[in-house]
């Protein structure tokens, strides 16, 4: 038998909680002659039991009711859902510090708190001494803060060695340029890169071309380019981002963008690249898409982590139109493209991967390849073409 300071120091509790707990009917103490409580093994295990369901989220009626066999299934179905929700959260935070502290990667954490709350991610990011550029890289390339540097010095280094850093062909870019008129007289071409599409919209139209990109490293590469193809009087490459642009508003009869809104994410970019279009003007843009609702469980999981936003063309069509933008026409970036991109990238990876043999970009990059190969028909390039 226990006094009420045994029992109530066995349990963790104060004196006054286990005489509320005799009030509610959830305890009963036998009385000795002088008056004083005392409790059997069974009440210290009733009590055990009532601080494990309480633990477990019941309130104290609950409990009673609980452990007078009165079981509500419903709300214990509940209870239950609502632990295992607490449970994951705290397992997320455990995953978190213990990664902060270096015991385990981060991507796992990265990719789930960019998916549940993105500009929290953004700015804490921000927060922790990554600039935007870097930020936006970690966020759609290395997805883990310990491992950042290292994984973008493994990826510019194959990265620079192509010129195509997205699908894409001289095909597809005319058949887009095609569908604009009149030609547009200015033109501003977002996420550049190298500026394959750059040089190809210089020689085939006569407009004022601005081309922006936040990577010093592809604008010299497109400069040069521009100086050998005698250019640069109607072309400017210029370093800066997407998500600033330093141009007045509708300054432009078209913006052109092959294979980069995704990293503002396609609304923001719809809506605040409409700006800086004069009525009426176009704006062209590639984006990745699904071509089927039931996509491979593969396929499905490695885009829901390498482009979690991906949707499908009506998806993409519908909220191009939210955005006040007409569909001129669109279709899905020839095989060529996607060669054009990834027989180089390959080549550099094969290359590469004996000085490199664990890099996560290189086996990141060889994935996504694998992905196409094996299941390209689910999913597409498709160029857009919109007019704002
Ligand atoms: C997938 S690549 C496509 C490049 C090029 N259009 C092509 O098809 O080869 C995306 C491009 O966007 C650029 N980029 C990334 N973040 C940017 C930002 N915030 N502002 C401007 N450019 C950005 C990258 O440096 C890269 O050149």
């Amino acid at each position: 038998m226990y006094r009420i300071s045994e029992l109530a120091q066995l349990a963790g509790l104060s004196r006054t909680a286990l005489l509320y707990y005799e009030k509610q009917g959830l305890l009963r103490a036998q009385r000795q002659s002088n008056g004083y409580r005392l409790y059997s093994e069974q009440d210290r295990q009733r009590l055990y039991l009532l601080q494990q369901l309480q633990a477990g989220g019941l309130s104290l009626s609950e409990c009673k009711a609980c452990l007078d066999a009165k079981l509500n299934q419903s709300l214990l179905q509940a209870r239950l859902q609502k632990l295992d929700h607490e449970i994951a959260q705290k397992q997320q935070a455990r995953h978190l510090l213990a990664s902060l502290l270096g015991h385990s990667t981060l991507r796992a954490w990265h990719q789930a708190i960019d998916q549940a709350a993105p500009d929290a991610h953004l700015s804490w990011l921000k927060q922790q001494g990554f600039n935007e550029k870097e930020a936006l890289r970690l966020k759609w390339l290395s997805h883990d803060m310990n491992e950042h540097e290292q994984y973008m010095a493994d990826f510019m280094a194959v990265y620079q060695g192509l010129n195509y850093w997205a699908p894409g062909s001289a095909e597809d870019t005319l058949r887009a340029l095609a569908l604009l008129s009149p030609p547009p007289a200015t033109l501003l071409e977002i996420g550049c890169g190298k500026g394959i599409a750059t040089t190809l919209l210089a020689q085939h139209t006569t407009a004022s071309i601005t081309a922006i990109d936040n990577e010093p490293t592809a604008l010299e590469a497109l400069q040069q380019q521009l100086e050998v193809l005698g250019f640069t009087k109607r072309v400017t490459a210029l370093c800066t981002s997407m998500t600033e642009l330093p141009f007045a508003e509708q300054s432009f009869d078209a913006i052109w963008s092959e294979g980069s809104a995704y990293i503002m994410g396609l609304v923001q970019a719809l809506r605040y690249w409409k700006t800086f279009l004069k009525p009426g003007g176009y704006l062209v843009l590639s984006e990745l898409v699904w071509l089927t609702d039931a996509p491979s469980p593969e396929a499905r999981d490695f885009w829901q982590q390498g482009y979690p936003d991906m949707q499908n063309i009506a998806t993409c069509i519908q909220r191009m139109q939210d955005a006040g933008y007409q569909l001129v026409d669109q279709f899905s970036l020839s095989d060529q493209a996607w060669q054009n991109y990834y027989q180089p990238l390959q080549e550099r990876i094969d290359a590469m991967k004996p000085q490199l043999p664990n890099s996560r970009a290189l086996l990141d990059s060889q994935q996504e390849i694998n992905i196409y190969r094996q299941y390209g028909a689910e999913f597409a390039y498709q160029m857009f073409v919109l007019r704002g």
